[in-house]
């Protein structure tokens, strides 16, 4: 039986499972109209709610409960869903960009209005702490506000023509279906990124969001189509399809999904990349972080210390930005590491729904793994651990949290400093920090720059001639090239975006909308001649 209430989700079933949710759950989810009884919720909006494919569950990750079962799109479903994106697209394309950017301004304040109870879904669901949940939602709110400024200001060119009265102009219309893959780590802003940029430039979106997170799509997606409704405009302009590889692979594959906006890991990217490519898609990576932070002699360490701690063990380690190298000028290394053992000694396990914990849960089980394998690459190399390394024992964590997936935040020396050596070289998803010492800043600099990956580096330094070298030709080949400023937590107006392995994508501010737009060069005779270029001559 399919019932569906005025502003709440469409309920497939109610006989899913017999236990009931936790009060601390229900709290979060009827705060944004989810449905708290045992249900089987609709995974898929196309203008309506749907989803007859597979399940996935939710699962909340400080205490192993099952939120919800989602049910996803199906083949049939998800190309329904691309042909319903495409029509909106055409429905949409034609409106002037500032109209676009007044449904952005709407979308803004839906979202700021939920803002703490998205945050708290998103502690709940992904297991960030709350202060980073609600940070989450208001930089989804900050894109808005850029986009909606964006949108009077998508400006093409005219450029000097060398034939007399001709004009050359370069214009941006709007691309298409843009399809954006994002990643549980950031299961609202990273989509906001894309659907403000995107919509200000005049594309429909379709978002197929981390199979672990689908709470949150689900719940960003009925604020954004309540807009979409309220203005009259198709609800597929902001489209979403939930499923696992196999919804993504055919979205990734689809002809008629003009860009790929991809976030996620390497090895995926990879296979993301080369796929889009086989058809001449565009595709916009964002892939995996080995970031490192160097500290100079002069770093201020009051200020270095606590960013690092945060960048390493902040969202237990699972940002693209998180600190995972930390290069120390031998000089003041032993001061620094004691006094970041110090900061990790205080740190406590909890609930992220709290809003005195300072660290939660990694997103899975599988996340634990990781964690392992990160430390034990690094003994492997014959380097120590110098903090944590071990699982949090049940008597560290409350009871309702014991069947959660708590990792140790952990500082390791690898016994190498070759950034080629896998204790390296290869991004851990995980609170792991590895360090080493170095004795001058080409060094640091070099081993910056040696791993695969190149999204985001942090100097620490008041001297400006290591400031000039270090965001200079010589210097960070990151996408982000921070001085005395952490690894992590960028704002919105610049573009976000990582080199390299990292996939070269840029997203969020700056010129990133230029690659949401199809550009055009349009040469305009307004003479009564019809010069060649060149001076080329053709005589007919
Ligand atoms: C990500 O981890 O994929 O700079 C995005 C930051 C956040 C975005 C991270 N503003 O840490």
């Amino acid at each position: 039986m399919l019932l569906a209430r005025p502003g709440r989700f469409f309920i497939r079933s109610v006989a899913c499972s017999t236990r009931a949710l936790s009060s601390r759950a229900s709290a979060v989810l009827s705060a944004l109209d989810i449905p708290t009884t045992p249900v089987e919720l609709d995974g898929v909006y196309d203008g309506t709610w749907k989803g007859s494919g597979d399940f996935i569950e939710s699962i909340c990750p400080a205490t192993g409960e099952i939120l919800a079962r989602v049910k996803t799109a199906s083949p049939q479903e998800l190309h329904h869903a691309i042909d319903r994106t495409r029509e909106a697209y055409l429905a949409i394309r034609t409106m002037p960009a500032p109209r676009r950017g007044e449904i952005i301004r709407q979308i803004r304040e839906a979202l700021f209005a939920k803002r703490e109870q998205l945050g708290a879904l998103v502690s709940l669901e992904m297991g960030k702490i709350r202060t980073e949940g609600v940070g989450e939602v208001q930089e989804f709110v900050d894109i808005c506000d850029y986009a909606v400024g964006l949108s009077r200001m998508m400006n093409g060119r005219v450029v000097a023509s060398e034939r007399p009265g001709h004009s050359i102009l370069e214009v941006p219309n709007p691309l298409g279906v843009v399809a954006v893959l994002s990643a549980f780590n950031f299961p609202v802003a990273v989509y906001g990124w894309n659907l403000s940029v995107s919509l200000a430039a005049g594309n429909a979106t379709l978002w197929k969001p981390s199979p672990t997170t689908p709470l949150c799509s689900i719940a960003v997606t009925k604020i954004i189509s309540s807009v979409l409704e309220k203005n009259g405009l198709p609800g597929a302009v902001a489209g979403l399809v939930t499923g696992g590889k196999d919804v993504g692979e055919a979205v990734v594959q689809s002809k008629d999904v003009d860009m790929v906006s991809f976030t996620g890991s390497e090895h995926v990217g990879r296979i993301v990349g080369k796929a889009v490519q086989a058809r001449f898609g565009k595709a916009l990576l964002e892939l995996g972080g080995n970031n490192a932070a160097i500290i100079m002699p002069d770093a201020d360490l009051p200020l270095a210390v606590p960013a690092v701690f945060f960048g390493a063990v902040g969202t237990a380690g699972q940002r693209c930005t998180s600190t995972r190298r930390l290069y120390l000028h031998s000089s003041i290394a032993p001061d620094f590491i004691s006094r970041l053992q110090k900061l990790y000694a205080s740190v406590a396990p909890g609930d992220p729904l709290d809003s005195a914990t300072l660290l939660g849960p990694v997103h899975t089980a599988a996340a634990l793994r990781i964690h392992e394998e990160a430390i034990e690459d690094a003994k492997a190399s014959g380097g120590e651990v110098l903090t944590g390394g071990t699982p949090f024992a049940a008597s560290d964590l409350s009871s309702h949290l014991r069947g959660g997936f708590f990792a140790r935040p952990t500082i390791v020396r690898p016994g190498t400093s070759s950034v080629q050596h896998p204790a390296w070289s290869t991004e851990r998803f995980a609170p792991v920090l590895r360090v080493a010492e170095f004795s001058d800043l080409s060094e640091a600099i070099a081993w910056n720059n040696g791993v695969p990956q190149g999204l985001s580096s942090s100097l620490w330094t008041r001297d400006m001639r290591n400031v000039g070298k270090w965001i200079g030709a010589e210097g960070s080949d990151a996408g982000i090239v921070n001085v005395n400023v952490g690894t992590s937590g960028a704002e919105i107006g610049a573009a976000f975006g990582g080199n390299k392995s990292t996939g070269w994508g840029r997203e969020s501010g700056g010129d990133a909308w230029k690659q949401y737009c199809r550009w055009s060069a349009c040469t305009i005779n307004f003479s009564d001649a019809a010069p060649l270029a060149q001076g080329v001559s053709f005589p007919a």
